[in-house]
């Protein structure tokens, strides 16, 4: 089975077109994968413009397929004579009233190219940002009525859940491993911070939650707040990283609080400890918030958010009995945190599965692996989709 994958839920466009067997365990090969990132437009706002993101993504999405299309051998460009029927043009009008953008290149994309070898679309739904979201939904639902595709709706966060699964066979190669449940997965991302019980089969209930930032948004706060570019993750963590092997005497110690640490439940509160960074660069003076200090507080900061995960894994593990750590989200790419949970899995003698470094971040094989996944496990392809900005990963 040949699957195309969309994913537009924040600021990457990204497409992946993926050959799965129906057998378990699930092995596919990528005829394609890429991730188009927004991120240099955004920066200018220190954080993600939904405008911004829907145009950026409508603008892409068509000319990206066809360069998957072509990259995966399908892309027939033989010009077809007749293009599509009135009744065809007719339905894509009234499907894009709101995605007017997305109307006339498309309109040039299917006259141009025939329909191509492809069994099933899958797209990403929610959580996410809706108009952003809405973009990806359009296009894949035109793609799916113009060429009668099967189209199945994605979590986004059961897609990260799914990418700690996925072992890479070779370059082109992936298998999704068959674990032990009941497992925990631990989701943070810049819009999710939650702890997953996973039972078997894809009934997921999330047993803890931030109440107020996820951990990525804290990180990306942190960093506006020292004046490091957007996204600030992976800027806040090379600090950190600096001062943690290069002070041999710190010139401030910074004492960050550990918000929630020993509350006893498995819920995150962030905001605190933004704002706890906020209140001691103002405490600095003129000049003080050198190269030194901002590597300080950055190393403080990431220290604080180990901390507080390393005792609510271990808590949420506890609870869920689980056998297995799956951690999957934006927030996965940090080597600090990497390390903390590979230690918790062997203290606690559970399995741990972590995403290769380049599944960390948004992207459409997570999605196309996730519906492929899905599809193995009777799903039925949806009708009716709609954006779900919140959608909260439950029994599905
Ligand atoms: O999953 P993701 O790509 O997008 C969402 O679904 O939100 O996560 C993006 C988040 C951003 O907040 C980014 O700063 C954070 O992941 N991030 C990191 C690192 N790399 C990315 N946070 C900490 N350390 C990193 N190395
Ligand atoms: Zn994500």
């Amino acid at each position: 089975m040949i699957l195309l994958s969309i994913e537009t839920s924040c600021d990457e466009t990204a497409i992946s077109i993926l050959e799965g067997e129906q057998d378990s365990p699930l092995i596919f090969s990528v005829l394609s994968h890429k991730v188009l990132s927004q991120v240099e437009l955004h920066r200018e706002f220190g954080g993600v413009f939904p405008a911004v993101a829907k145009r950026e993504h409508a603008k892409a999405l068509p000319g990206l397929l066809a360069v998957c299309l072509k990259e995966a051998g399908l892309l027939d460009e033989r010009k077809i004579e007749r293009s599509l029927s009135e009744e065809k043009i007719e339905h894509l009008r009234e499907l894009f009233s709101k995605e007017t953008l997305l109307l006339d290149p498309l309109l040039i994309f299917f006259s141009s190219i025939n329909k191509p070898k492809i069994d099933a679309i899958a797209v990403t739904s929610g959580p996410g940002l809706p108009p952003a979201l809405w973009v990806g939904i359009t296009f894949t639902q035109a793609l799916s009525h113009i060429w009668n595709i099967p189209l199945y709706e994605v979590n986004h966060i059961e897609g990260h859940v799914i990418s700690a699964l996925l072992k890479k066979k070779n370059k082109k190669m992936y298998e999704m491993q068959d674990i032990e449940y009941p497992s925990l997965a631990l989701i943070v991302s810049g819009g999710h911070t939650e702890l997953v019980r996973v039972s078997e089969g894809r009934s997921y209930e999330i047993i803890g939650e931030t109440k107020d930032d996820a951990i990525g948004e804290a990180f990306d706060k942190v960093a506006r707040l020292l004046g490091l570019p957007y996204p600030g993750g992976p800027e806040v963590s090379k600090l950190a990283e600096r001062a943690r092997r290069g002070h041999k005497v710190p010139r401030k110690s910074f004492v960050l609080p550990r918000p929630m640490i020993y509350t006893k439940d498995l819920h995150f509160s962030m905001s605190g400890l933004k704002t706890s960074v906020l209140t001691k660069v103002k405490a600095l003076k003129e000049g003080e918030l050198d190269e030194i200090a901002k590597e300080e507080l950055c190393l403080e900061f990431e220290n604080a958010v180990t901390d507080v995960l390393y005792v609510k894994t271990k808590q949420a593990i506890y609870e869920s009995r689980a056998k297995n750590l799956l951690f999957g989200g934006g927030v996965s790419a940090n080597l600090h945190i990497r390390d903390m949970l590979s230690g918790l899995a062997k203290e606690e003698s559970v399995g741990l599965y972590l995403p290769e470094r380049d599944l960390t971040g948004d992207n459409a094989l997570m999605i196309g692996a996730c519906g492929l996944f899905m599809i193995q496990q009777g799903a039925q392809p949806h009708e009716e989709i709609v954006a779900k900005g919140t959608w909260r990963l439950r029994d599905l």
